[in-house]
């Protein structure tokens, strides 16, 4: 069933935890609520299930008004961090709880099916303190989903896990949701938890809905700061638009006035005309990184790029360039992470692919930074840069 949120707010006294919202979560979606600690994901989601009353707003569940719904008679089902699992009764008994309780007396091949379901067949005679983290999260899943609930909702249900187990449990919670076709909507503060799990993602911060849509296009084309930077990193250089042309919007970097371009679809900012500053954006892997001896070659397309970088405008199709030194060279097997201090923008992070590895890439080299206008987005320049960012949340 469609869950609409119309206007949904919450007010604790003289504290807004949740801003009046306007939620659409389609039938049969693994919809993610993702944000930091305090941003109202918890209580966005007991609004949902019924445990807790909205100050303002109403909730449709198909075309029916739940609001005023208690929450037993809601066709919803909650998995909590915790579990709370019964400790007295083995995993078959917990999850033949809801079936037992409405009355049903032959619950055998019901919890039969479940139990296979999250494959914990033959773990069924056990207590819950003979499972392991992911078993007890799996019987707490089996538990809800047994009571065929129209929706299911999860407060991170992951949350107690260790990260190998968290990561296998993310395929294994999206291959239940597929297999049984119901309505997720799934809580976390993670974000690559979101983004691998979830159809639909809605960024919050601070009790509103920054940015909603599938993972890659969240990630892609982030439409603000903090969306930009919570969701992986991202390099932002401060910019003013030069000029309009066609399609392509073109920028110079505020100080140094650096030559970049972008596709003007790419650009959030309400009325691009020259003269309104932005925040450039791209994210680290896209950036190729070349020993300025090299000048560097285009990372792509058919244009014929500058050499030294800076100074004269890039040919149309050709690649944003920009100069540095390198300040942090990092190995992580898997790629190579440079940190890169550039005229227009200082601690740019750089991830190559640990391929072919230019031995002359360590710290000091003086570096040419170059990645493709497709690969650039741009931001409204009144806001926190660094909203969203590790550093500040701490
Ligand atoms: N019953 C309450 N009374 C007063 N304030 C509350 C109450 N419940 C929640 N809040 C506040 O509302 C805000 C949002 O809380 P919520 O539990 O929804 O956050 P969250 O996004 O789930 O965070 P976390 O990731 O830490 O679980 C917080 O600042 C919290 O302190
Ligand atoms: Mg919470």
């Amino acid at each position: 069933m469609t869950i609409t949120l119309s206007g949904v707010s919450k007010v604790f006294g003289d504290f807004t935890a949740v801003h009046p919202l306007d939620l659409t979560i389609p039938e049969g979606s693994f919809f993610a609520l993702l944000g930091a600690s305090g941003c109202g994901k918890t209580t966005t989601l007991r609004m949902i299930a019924g445990l807790e009353e909205p100050t303002g707003g109403g909730i449709l569940l198909g075309d029916e008004d739940i609001t005023a719904l208690p929450p037993h008679k809601r066709p919803v089902n909650t998995v909590f961090q915790n579990y709370a699992l019964f400790p007295h009764l083995d995993v078959e008994e917990n999850v033949a709880f809801g079936l037992r309780r409405r009355g049903v007396t032959s619950v055998g091949k019901q919890v039969e099916e479940m139990l296979e379901l999250v494959e914990l067949g033959p773990l069924a005679k056990r207590k819950p303190r003979q499972l392991s983290g992911g078993q007890q999260q799996r019987v707490a899943l089996a538990r809800a989903l047994i009571n065929r609930p129209q929706v299911l909702l999860l407060d991170e249900p992951l949350g107690a896990l260790d990260l190998k187990l968290r990561r296998q449990m993310q395929l294994e919670l999206k291959r239940i949701q597929t297999e049984v076709g119901i309505t997720f909507v799934h809580v976390t503060h993670d974000q690559e938890e979101a983004m691998t799990m979830a159809d639909t993602v809605a960024v919050m911060n601070a009790g509103r809905v920054e940015q909603l849509g599938a993972p890659d296009e969240l990630y892609e084309r982030p439409r603000s700061t903090f969306v930009a930077n919570f969701l992986g990193t991202s390099n932002l250089i401060e910019a003013e638009i030069a000029e309009t042309k066609g399609e392509e919007l073109l920028l110079k970097a505020v100080g140094s006035g650096t030559p970049l371009r972008l596709p003007v679809e790419r650009c959030a900012v309400e009325n691009p005309q020259a003269g309104v500053k932005v925040l450039v954006g791209v994210r680290p892997e896209k950036i190729s990184l070349s020993h300025a001896e090299d000048g560097g070659e285009d990372s792509g397309g058919s244009g014929s790029g500058s050499g030294s970088g800076s100074g004269s405008a890039p040919g149309p199709g050709s690649d944003n360039r920009l100069t540095g030194r390198i300040r942090d060279a990092g190995y992580l097997g898997v790629s190579l992470q440079y940190v890169v201090d550039s005229p227009v923008c200082p601690e740019f992070s750089v991830y190559e692919q640990n391929v072919e590895r230019d031995a002359r890439l360590t710290p000091g080299a003086e570096v040419v930074m170059h990645w493709r206008p497709a690969h650039t987005f741009a931001l409204d320049a009144a806001q926190d840069a660094d909203a969203g960012t590790v550093e500040e949340a701490l």
